[in-house]
Parts: structure tokens; sequence; C-alpha cells
């Protein structure tokens, strides 16, 4: 649990700059709740949704920061297409969040956003650690597959790993925080199975 805490730390203090927990309180007062009830329904069906979306939300920060760019569709280029990528599930629940939030309040809730409360939420479903997320990302614009090329590999050596890490600021005890917590958060979702 507290593994997987200082994942969730990891990655937000990545990008805190000028997020606050409830950015939405006023301008969408009905946002969290809304991102909660669609991941709970969508759970129901596949108990794996925890793992997606903690590791759509990984995916995402890594590339240029949590701004929801691998979300953005741009053709053939598109960074969701890159190789790093491969396996990432959980777009159209992050639609269908969205398509919500849009009718409740349009043009005011981020994609990236959408993205860091329904990992956070999926997490407490499958009874990992809850915790607040601060919100208010604006979303990227710039969709390149190219950017994605630094994604961890499972065939990287320890040395080529610690590069990657350390390119985007964070040092080899975090690297360590996150593989292991990654790999706890799916070995509790299996072991409840
Ligand atoms: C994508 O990124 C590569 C490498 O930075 C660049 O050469 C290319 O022009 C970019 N493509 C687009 C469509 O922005």
């Amino acid at each position: 649990m507290s593994l997987a805490l200082s994942l969730v730390t990891v990655i937000l203090s990545v990008s805190l700059a000028d997020l606050k927990v409830g950015f939405y309180s006023n301008t969408c007062p009905q946002a969290e709740s809304i991102v909660r009830r669609v991941v709970s329904g969508a759970a129901l069906s596949d108990p794996n949704l925890p793992a997606i979306l903690l590791r759509l939300h990984f995916h995402d920060c890594f590339v240029e920061g949590c701004d929801g760019s691998i979300l953005v569709d741009n053709g053939a280029i598109s960074e969701k297409n890159a190789f790093g990528h491969e396996g990432v599930r959980g777009f159209e629940i992050v639609e269908a969040i969205k398509a919500e939030l849009e009718a409740a309040c349009p043009g005011v809730v981020s994609c990236s956003d959408i993205v860091a409360l329904a990992a956070r939420d999926a997490i407490s479903l499958a009874n990992g650690p809850a915790y607040e997320v601060p919100t208010g990302r604006r979303d990227g614009l710039v969709s390149n597959m190219s950017l994605a090329k630094d994604m961890p590999e499972i065939s990287d050596t320890i040395q080529i790993l610690k590069a990657k890490f350390m390119q985007k600021g964070l040092n080899a005890k975090e690297l360590v925080l996150l593989s292991v917590s990654r790999a706890s958060v799916l070995y509790e979702i299996l072991v409840d199975q």
C-alpha cells in the first residue's frame, strides 16, 4: 500500500506546478463524482480496470508530463501508436467520462485530469490506497509518437532504465518505487480474482 502511494506521489510531484485539490469545485462541482460513477460502472465488467487505468496514467505522464497527449488522435503519427505504448488501453473509458462531463459542464474538465482522477478511483475501488488528486491540468496539443521513444521497456537493462528515468527527473529510488508499486497493484488485482 505505501509503495503504491509513493508511486502516486512520484507521478504527481512531477507536474504539480499550479494544480490544486478541488480545482473544479466551482466550475463543475459534480466533476469528480461523475468520474467515479463511470469508473465504478466499468469496473463491474472488467476486473483489470485498475491496472489498465493506472498504466494509462503512467504512460501519459512519462511522455511530456501528465498532459493527456496519449489520448490525442493525430493520425498515423499519434503518440498512442508508439511502440512504447503498445498494449495501453482504457481510452474508451476516458471518452465515456469525457462525454458525461461535456454534457454536464461543457469545455471545463481537461482530459489529463480525467486520466489522473480515473486512475485514482480505479485504484481505490480495488482496495488500493485512497489519495487526493490535485487538478487543473491543461491538455497538451502535441501528439507525436517520436516523443514516446523513451518509454521504459521490459527488455531494458537497469542502466538504460536509470537513464530514461533520470531524463524525466526521477532518481533510482523512484524508479524502484514505480516499478515495484506498479507490480504490486497488478499483483493485488490478480490475487483478488
Ligand atoms: C514529430 O517529431 C519528430 C522528431 O522530433 C519531428 O521530426 C516531426 O516533424 C514531428 N512531426 C510532427 C507532425 O509534428
